[in-house]
Parts: C-alpha cells; sequence; structure tokens
C-alpha cells in the first residue's frame, strides 16, 4: 500500500474539496498462538506500525463514496443498495452492513484510504481495513459501541461479505492493542491480559514471502471444518467442552482411527499450539526470549507437519533463520500459504542476518523478498 497520514488527507481534499477527520488503523503480528483463535485458545497478537491511515467525512447525503489510493478504485453506491462487491470493497461494506443489521443509521460518508501495509502479507490489512472503517464511522455517526463490540462486528463483517470464517485475533488486536506490549487473549472469553514487550537487545522482523496462495481462503475454512469434525469426536470420548480442556496431547490418540489421519494432525496441532502459547506466555513474563523463540520454531513445525498451511517458501525462511546463531525464533505468521514469517533477532545480528537470507531467498526462489522491521503501537485510533 501507498500513503502517509499527510499525503491520504491531501489525496481526500482534493477529491472531495473538505477537510476530513484522519485514523490510524493497524496491521497486527502475532508471536504464537496460530490458528487456535477458532478453536477457544489463547493467541499472542500486538498491532503495529504498518496499518492504513483514513481520512473521511460525513457528506450530508445517503451516499458512500470510498476510494483506495492503492488500486485507484471507488466505491460510490447509495446506503440502501449496500451488497457484497469484489476485493477491497467487500470490507468497507461489509461493515457498512453489519451496522445496518444492527439497526445503526450509518450515514453518508467521502473517504480516501492508503497506507504502509503490505496486501496478502499476512499481516492481516483485511483487519485494518474493517477496523478503520467501524472505528471512524462508530465516532462520526455517534453509536457509542465499545472497541470489543467493534472487533467482533469486525469478525461478522469479515464472515458475511469477503467469507473468511476467520477467528476474532485481527480484529481484537487492531481495537485494543497496546504500545510495546502484546495481548494474550483468551479467544474463548474474548477477554485479554497485556503483556509488556521487554525485548531490548532483540529486534522483531517480518520477511515477506511475496507468495499469495489463490486457496488460502478455501483452506482456511476447510481447517476450521476438520477441526470442528475433529472436536464433536473428541466430546463423544472425553469429558470436554473445547480444546483447551485437554491438557495432554496423549489424550487423542484413542480417536486416531474414527478422525482418519489429516483430522487427527490438525487436532493435536491446535491441542499442542494452545498448551505451547500459555507456556510461551510463561516465559515471555519472565524475560526468557531463548525460551520463547524455541516454541516460535516447534509452532512452525507443527503448522507445516500437522495443520500443513506453509509452503515451500515459508519453510525455505524458517530454516535459514534457524541456522543463523543471532536468530533466536522463527515461524510463519498468520494463515499461512505463503505471507510473512516472524523473526526474533538479536539486535547486532540484525544486518547481517537480512543480507544473507534475502540474497539466499533471490537465488532460491528470483524473488525479491520484503522485510519490514515492526514496532508494536497502540490499537486503532484519531489522529
Ligand atoms: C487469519 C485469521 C485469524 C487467525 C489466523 C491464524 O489471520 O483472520 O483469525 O485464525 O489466520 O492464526
Amino acid at each position: 500500500m501507498t500513503g502517509s497520514a499527510a499525503e491520504v488527507k491531501a489525496v481526500f481534499k482534493k477529491k472531495f474539496k473538505e477537510e476530513p477527520h484522519l485514523y490510524y488503523s493497524p496491521g497486527r503480528i502475532n508471536l504464537i498462538g496460530e490458528h487456535v483463535d477458532y478453536n477457544d485458545g489463547f493467541v499472542m497478537p500486538g498491532a503495529i506500525d504498518k496499518g492504513i491511515f483514513f481520512a473521511i467525512a460525513l457528506n450530508n447525503s445517503e451516499e458512500i463514496n470510498c476510494y483506495s489510493i492503492e488500486f485507484d478504485e471507488s466505491i460510490s453506491l447509495p446506503l440502501s443498495e449496500v451488497k457484497k462487491m469484489e476485493g477491497w470493497k467487500n470490507y468497507v461494506l461489509g461493515i457498512v452492513n453489519e451496522f445496518q443489521k444492527l439497526k445503526l443509521p450509518v450515514k453518508g460518508f467521502n473517504c480516501a484510504f492508503g497506507g504502509n501495509i503490505p496486501i496478502g502479507g499476512g499481516i492481516s490489512s483485511s483487519a485494518a481495513l474493517e477496523g478503520g472503517i467501524s472505528f471512524s464511522l462508530n465516532e462520526l455517526c455517534n453509536f457509542k459501541m465499545s472497541r470489543k463490540e467493534l472487533a467482533l462486528l469486525g469478525q461478522r463483517a469479515e464472515h458475511n461479505f469477503p467469507g473468511v470464517m476467520c477467528g476474532i485475533m485481527d480484529q481484537y488486536a487492531n481495537m485494543m492493542g497496546k504500545e510495546n506490549s502484546v495481548l494474550l487473549l483468551d479467544c474463548k472469553n474474548v477477554t485479554h491480559e497485556d503483556i509488556p514487550l521487554h525485548i531490548e537487545g532483540y529486534e522483531i522482523i517480518l520477511i515477506n514471502t511475496k507468495v499469495h496462495h489463490s486457496l488460502a481462503v478455501s483452506e482456511y475454512n476447510l481447517r476450521r471444518k476438520e477441526c470442528e469434525k475433529g472436536l464433536e469426536i473428541l466430546k463423544k470420548g472425553l469429558n470436554i467442552q473445547s480444546f483447551r480442556d485437554i491438557k495432554d496431547p496423549v489424550e487423542l490418540f484413542p480417536f486416531k482411527n474414527e478422525m482418519g489421519d489429516e483430522v487427527f494432525n490438525r487436532c493435536l496441532f491446535v491441542v499442542e499450539e494452545i498448551l505451547r502459547t500459555q507456556k510461551a506466555a510463561v516465559f515471555l513474563k519472565e524475560n526468557d526470549i531463548t525460551g520463547f523463540g524455541k516454541l516460535m520454531f516447534q509452532t512452525h513445525e507443527g503448522l507445516k507437519d500437522l495443520y500443513e498451511v506453509s509452503c515451500k517458501e515459508l519453510d525455505f525462511l524458517v530454516n535459514a533463520a534457524k541456522e543463523n546463531k543471532d536468530v533466536i525464533g522463527a515461524r510463519l505468521m498468520g494463515g499461512g500459504f505463503g505471507g510473512c514469517t516472524i523473526n526474533v533477532v538479536k539486535h547486532e545480528g540484525v544486518e547481517s542476518f537480512l543480507v544473507k537470507i534475502l540474497s539466499a531467498y533471490k537465488k532460491e526462489f528470483n524473488v525479491h523478498a520484503e522485510n519490514y522491521n515492526v514496532k508494536v503501537v497502540e490499537g486503532t485510533h484519531a489522529i
């Protein structure tokens, strides 16, 4: 995406000839806890300084006019005709649709947006778009919904318009993120604890494979179904409500035949990952970054072999990271099938790590991978 706050404001003023309100809506990282948000697990996301700037104002009409700087495309549509459309438009209109379903009177608005978040990079540009629209409309139309309600509204929008049956992690991190803290998010109760990030001497580096798998959405929804199927089988045999009630992965083995290998592997990963994330939270609170990093590598192994959401480019980057003594932990981040790896790297080793890994990647795949050195910031806010 392209655009700073000032650029987005200038584009808006040129197009709509008035002063806008300005908002920033962040993308997210997730340190650990992958594919468990829709399985009642724990995850550890944070909002980041890669995101989207919005310039927006009510327009005293019944029209939505919204312009994406990146795509150089617009929506111009009466509020009464909100419907599913292609691509980015679905995220904007999905939010308006959810407000309308709550009988909240969305007013006509003009908007231009753009930013510095890579689209399809697994950093949740979609939640950033949803969050910016919902947060700004909530303020401008005076709906008085809480941040948590807006996160849940964003999740429903994503289910109902683009059709990704996502968990709550991305929208929650986008709304509730706190500077220099990650959220230990309990996805069953939708509550969180802020864990301050004391990682002095280390940096969080994302490396973008630039791979965007066309099957990512259908495979994502399929994983969710496979987990539901496995849980039904487990509930019949064990006294549990959800995967998090299983305290030892060995409890799964008696159900392997009934589940079949694929569903069994998905469930094994989920149970392990929920336990791993809780262990990781203890390490982080104790400033044991080395212990934390080892768990990140384990998560990657599980995502690759059991959950099967990795790809050769992600595996290449994680293997290369593992060989570097300055890398404490690395794994694929987000839904998988492409997007970014997240790496925790010793400050003094960052430069040589990047030189080596980016040139090795170029040599192997003939693609220039991108790197982002991210900071953890506040959730969506007015600027
Ligand atoms: C996507 C979804 C999230 C989460 C991750 C995987 O980012 O939107 O809800 O499931 O994948 O952890």
